[in-house]
């Protein structure tokens, strides 16, 4: 049976997270505090949808069924009643991501899974914030999330073998490849990636090569899609730093340090694509990639 699902948070992710369910016949309740922010993921899902349709990977009638099936909601408690599974994908902070779990565990059906889009918050941390941490799990997507094949599921200390075993099946229903890892900072997607970004603006910070050799270097000698510089501004400079504190804290090792210019970086509000600036300056409408002044 296809469970109803709840995606909680609109933004980047929650929008893409929504989008996929929706494409792969599951019916959707998009859950925001605002509405604004609501009717803004869905026309993000119709120009996402559009795109498909125009690369020829989507049929026009896929577009009208997957939009059919997302409903919106700006309460938690009315838009969870029936749910057989919640993905909560809300702003990256412990607190609030505490905050909804408590509510979720009072107000989500029983037997319901509550999954986490969180890409580096503790999921026994989060799944102790309910009575049923054995039904939290985490559920790390990547962005842009249609396009992405990878869904990290990583195992709290309490999560059932049930559980994982039913998100495992429902990753590969939307047609993406879930990978099981333990629940330590970082998981492994951000262990890995977040050395190699802070690494690369440590080599900018050093002056051993510019911002454009940096990225070209990754991009053509390891066949990256972007360069780790390039791709920072894509997370969000701020996304990436806090990461990097979370890898700092958990394991005590100074080598996990973001760099001291990433975290002027985030001090000046120079957070990449999200605030127009980062490595390279992001204008509206161009695709070109052109690097920041400041680094020129
Ligand atoms: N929805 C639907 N389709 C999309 C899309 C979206 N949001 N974004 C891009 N696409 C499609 C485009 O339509 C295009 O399709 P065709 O080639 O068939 O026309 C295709 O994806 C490629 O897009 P573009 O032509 O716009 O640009 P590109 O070739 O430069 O690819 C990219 C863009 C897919 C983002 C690619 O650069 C890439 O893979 N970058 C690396 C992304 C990455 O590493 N993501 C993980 C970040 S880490 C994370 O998310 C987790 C964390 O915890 C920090």
């Amino acid at each position: 049976m296809v469970p109803k699902v709840a995606v909680i948070g609109a933004g980047t992710m929650g929008n893409g997270i929504a989008h996929v369910f929706a494409q792969s016949g599951f019916p959707v309740t998009l859950i925001d505090v605002s509405q604004p922010q609501l009717d803004k993921a869905i026309a993000t899902i119709t120009k996402n949808l559009d795109r498909q349709v125009a690369n020829g990977s989507l049929p026009e009638q896929k577009k009208a069924d997957t939009l059919g099936k997302i409903v919106t909601n700006t309460s938690i408690a009315k838009g969870v009643t029936d749910a057989g599974l919640i993905v909560e994908a809300a702003t990256e902070n412990t607190e609030l991501k505490l905050k909804i779990f408590k509510e979720l565990d009072e107000t989500a059906p029983a037997g319901c899974i509550l999954a986490t889009n969180t890409s580096s918050i503790s999921i026994t941390k989060i799944a102790a914030a309910t009575k049923r941490p054995e039904s939290v799990i985490g559920m790390h997507f990547m962005n842009p999330v249609p396009v992405m094949k990878l869904i990290e599921v990583i195992n709290g200390y309490a999560t059932s073998k049930n559980v994982r075993q039913q998100i495992v099946e429902i990753s590969k229903q939307l047609g993406k490849i879930p990978c099981v890892v333990n629940d330590y900072p970082g998981f492994i997607a951000n262990r890995i990636l977040m050395p190699m970004i802070n690494e690369a603006i440590y080599s900018l910070y050093e002056r051993i090569a510019g911002v454009e050799e940096i990225d070209t270097v990754m991009k053509l000698g390891m066949a990256h899609p972007m360069g780790p510089l390039q791709l920072a501004d894509f997370i969000g400079l701020d996304v990436c730093k806090s990461i990097l504190d979370v890898l700092h804290d958990g394991f005590g090792n100074p080598k996990y340090a973001p760099c001291p210019l990433l975290v002027n970086m985030v001090t000046a509000n120079k957070l990449g694509v999200k605030s127009g600036e980062g490595f390279y300056k992001y204008m509206a409408g161009s695709k070109d990639l052109v690097v920041s002044d400041r680094f020129k």
